[in-house]
């Protein structure tokens, strides 16, 4: 299937790279966050294969990967509300200095998901670009690459 859509550099950027190596973080508050990310990044991943076409677009599977973003996005404020931190964290202090942008940050992720229609291939399409730009959002401002 050719590529009906164009939101795809972003969302290419975002869910390339993928194998995140958790062996070496010994701090298990840094680590749940992390894995609460890495499973995001896994029903961003399930989503934005439909959208480019190199998934055939299954509602299910669609409805399944929101829900487990919506589910993400609302421990993320639990996950990251103590200034935990360890060698293999990406996190960056400002989270914690800086509370109120990331909160904010944190709600335009959940606003996205939550207008994110899965019925049909051409609502997630129009809906995924947005969630996606949310990520960057955050990360852009909060996450230090390593
Ligand atoms: C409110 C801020 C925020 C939002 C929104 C956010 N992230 Fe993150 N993300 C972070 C921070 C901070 C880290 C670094 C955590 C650490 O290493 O301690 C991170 C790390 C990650 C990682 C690396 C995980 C690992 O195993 O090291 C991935 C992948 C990721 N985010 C994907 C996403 C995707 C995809 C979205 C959007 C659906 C998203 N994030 C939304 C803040 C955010």
């Amino acid at each position: 299937m050719p590529n009906r859509f164009t939101l795809l550099p972003i969302a290419a950027l975002l869910v390339a790279g993928a194998a995140f190596a958790h062996q070496d973080v010994s701090n298990p508050a840094v680590l749940a966050r992390m894995q609460g990310m890495s499973a995001i990044n896994d029903a961003m991943k399930t989503l934005s294969a439909m959208v480019k076409g190199d998934a055939t677009f299954d509602a299910d599977a669609a409805a399944g990967a929101r829900a487990k973003l919506v589910a993400e996005i609302d421990a993320m404020p639990g996950l990251f509300a103590a200034p935990e931190t360890d060698p293999k964290s990406e996190a960056r202090p400002e989270i914690w200095t800086d509370p109120a942008t990331f909160a904010a940050r944190i709600d335009a992720s959940r606003v996205a998901v939550a207008a994110l229609d899965t019925a049909t291939l051409e609502s997630l399409a129009a809906g995924f670009t947005t969630v996606g730009l949310s990520c960057k959002g955050c990360h852009d401002s909060f996450r230090q690459r390593k």
